[in-house]
């Protein structure tokens, strides 16, 4: 019975760990954090803007920080206003804000295997997909194919950032889950093996006298019945005293 319980708790513990590893805290404009490891694309920051070309449109990213961005027309985007992403209409030689860091998040949506950035801008949203090359010696922006422009046309845009800074780090050494987990089946493991052994040699005791504490743990199944028993019943303890 007591062992039921641990079962139980260990395996709660197990789900717990489980369940806080698929979100993905963002702790800075290229950072965030999982339970087993965290990306950080802020080598990013150091480098010049990133830039692909579609027809007659180039966007240039600037993941991280926002900068002054060049096009290659030589004309400073937006009016030397710091940006993160800048759209060149290069028919019309003209240049636009396309969003901020501040406008961005970074998160793992559920079932993806790498997490995105997510813009913001106005009525706008861009989605940028980051992809995880190891090994490659540069990061690679991408226009998805599929992208309709001018802006006016579509609110949704979609990009791919394709590098080694998108793999996942894991973290040197254990996760403060696997931590606790290890603790807690040491001290129970020390408490019961101990204990067994204890009451063996200064008891002499055999069967389940020699389960430390075993008055309690024999009484635990009925204690947490009661226990549900009083929570269900709404407290009215007393009637079922009185009963
Ligand atoms: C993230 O990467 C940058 C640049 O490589 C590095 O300076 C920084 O310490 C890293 N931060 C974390 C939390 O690993």
């Amino acid at each position: 019975m007591c062992r039921d319980a641990f079962v139980a708790f260990a395996l709660f513990l197990i789900l717990f760990c489980d369940a806080t590893s698929s979100e993905c805290t963002q702790q800075g404009p290229c950072i965030c954090t999982l339970s087993d490891g965290y990306y950080n694309l802020s080598a990013l920051a150091d480098q010049l803007p990133l830039e692909d070309t579609l027809g007659d449109y180039t966007i240039y990213f600037h993941p991280c920080t926002n900068v002054k961005i060049k096009t290659q027309s030589n004309i400073m985007c937006a009016n030397e206003s710091k940006l993160s992403v800048c759209i060149f209409d290069k028919q019309k030689n003209l240049t636009q804000s396309f969003g901020t860091i501040e406008e961005t998040t970074m998160k793992l949506p559920k079932g993806n295997k790498y997490p995105i950035f997510e813009l913001h801008h106005n009525n706008i949203t861009l989605q940028i997909d980051i992809i995880c090359l190891p090994n490659s010696n540069g990061t690679n922006f991408k226009i998805d194919k599929g992208n309709k422009f001018p802006p006016s046309s579509s609110n949704q845009y979609r990009f791919f950032l394709i590098s080694p800074y998108g793999c996942k780090e894991s973290y040197k050494g254990l996760s403060t889950g696997s931590v606790l987990l290890i603790l807690f089946f040491t001290v129970t493991g020390i408490y019961f093996i101990g204990g067994i052994v204890t009451l063996r040699i200064l008891r002499g005791a055999t069967g389940w006298e020699m389960l430390p504490n075993h008055d309690f743990w024999s009484n635990l199944p009925l204690l947490v019945r009661d226990g549900i028993v009083f929570t269900f019943n709404c407290c009215r303890a007393d009637s079922y005293e009185r009963i």
